[in-house]
């Protein structure tokens, strides 16, 4: 591999979400689906990584290890347990947690919703109404008015498509629904949303922000090339999850396959950057009308994803299509073995090179996760991290995949021997 070089611009960094990391969201309808009897979560989230009392502790050792930025978010359902009623003590709470990057010279990047919903917002139907959506858009105002000093990142909504597929459509994450008209429904209220959001937080703006909505972005594709049926079924989750969302952005209506399209006011001058999310692809069997398995000649990550790098570029491209500049908001490994994980970070940030170099304007990279965290469903099992936590005494060790981040930052690109370095 040739070396690998960014410009001095180009932001790195890595990215956290409060339930994940914070410990005790006790007031949101992830603790409650861990909680219900008949949940399908491995594990209940608990006190997770504690970074709820651990902040310091934990940007201390990513300012050790250069990171210029954090991507983080902000819970909602601490900040507002109960309509209307504001806990003041976590404002406070969050203005030292985001003062404290600053001190450490590290830029927050603001994830306002990723995952986790107040209760009292999901027993009113959450996003599937278009009159509930005020709430969000007041919520937004709130941060915008209290943080606008310390945050000028912004990430809306995180992973759309995720949460109205996941939870709406295939009954997998809370509310745990099999309705396929609805999830659509959902994902179209999430762009209604970003544009409102958006504007909220421009309103409130001290200096210029950066906004923009993070999409989980998966590479589709058919699992035998000669078959039709294979090949129509990925088309058509591809237009489902990528194309709907990309189209959205670039033409300011959301048009799903199938239905009505709705334009939507605001949403083509909301983003200043569209976050790609990028993990593995999914390769479809027609005969069975749904996703087949890996394929088991590649790498499996934890998560039985398949290491697929050569996905990522295209999808950038893709992301670059719609005018806005690119901004890689997560891309991770969960594996035991971390010199796996140093080649992922190198063959991933080599896709971004290599669409770079012809014209794709990507602007920055933050890994999932800067440590080990609550994973879902899935539990405390998949590691994530750059920093490894150790579940019983909840101590952080910085990985090799943490150094040799910290030495691609560091020169702003690396080459085969550096990989080498950290992965031999
Ligand atoms: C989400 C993270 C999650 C990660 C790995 C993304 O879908 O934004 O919250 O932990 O992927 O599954």
């Amino acid at each position: 591999m040739p070396r690998i070089q960014f410009p001095r611009n180009f932001v790195f960094g890595s990215a956290t979400a409060a339930h994940q990391v914070e410990g005790d969201n006790v007031h949101n309808d992830w603790w409650a689906h861990e909680h219900a009897p008949d949940t399908n979560a491995i594990e209940p989230s608990g006190i997770a990584c504690d970074h709820y009392r651990r902040f310091r502790e934990d940007f201390q050792l990513l300012r050790e290890l250069g990171h210029p930025a954090h991507r983080l978010s902000l819970e909602w359902s601490r900040i507002e347990p109960a309509p209307g009623e504001i806990d003041r003590s976590v404002i406070e709470h969050y203005r030292r947690v985001l003062g404290t990057l600053r001190d450490y010279d590290i830029e927050p990047w603001v994830t306002i919703h990723h995952f986790t919903s107040p209760r009292w917002f999901i027993e009113r139907g959450g996003f599937t109404t278009e009159d509930n959506l005020d709430a969000l858009v007041r919520h937004t105002e709130l941060l915008a008015r209290e943080f606008s000093d310390l945050v000028s990142h912004w990430c809306t909504i995180n992973e759309p498509n995720v949460v109205a597929e996941l939870g709406y459509r295939f009954g997998y994450f809370p509310p745990r629904l099999l309705d396929a008209e609805l999830a659509a429904r959902v994902l179209t209220n999430f762009f209604r949303l970003h544009a409102r959001m958006a504007e909220v937080l421009h309103e409130h703006a001290r200096t210029s922000p950066q906004i923009g909505i993070t999409l989980a972005v998966q590479a589709h594709e058919p699992l035998r090339l000669e078959s039709e049926a294979d090949r129509a079924l990925a088309a058509r989750r591809d237009a489902e999850t990528n194309g709907v969302m990309f189209e959205a952005l670039r033409t300011g209506v959301f048009s799903y396959p199938g239905k009505e399209p709705v334009p939507i006011p605001g949403l083509r001058e909301a983003s200043t950057f569209v976050g790609v999310q990028y993990y593995s692809r999914v390769r479809y069997d027609g005969e069975s009308g749904g996703p087949a398995l890996p394929d088991f000649n590649r790498i499996l990550s934890h998560m039985g994803w398949e290491v697929y790098p050569e996905g990522f570029g295209p999808l950038l491209e893709r992301a670059g299509a719609t005018g806005l500049p690119v901004v890689v908001t997560e891309n991770g490994l969960a594996h035991d073995d971390d010199r796996v994980r140093v080649r992922f970070i190198a063959d991933h940030l080599a896709e971004v090179d290599r669409v770079r170099r012809q014209g794709v304007d990507v602007r920055g990279y933050f890994y999932w996760s800067a440590m080990d965290n609550f994973e879902w469903n899935f539990g405390y099992g998949p590691k994530f991290g750059l920093i490894e936590v150790d579940r019983k005494t909840l101590e952080r060790k910085p990985r090799a995949s943490a150094y040799f981040f910290r030495d691609v930052i560091q020169q702003r690109g690396f080459d085969d021997e550096l990989v080498q370095h950290w992965s031999g």
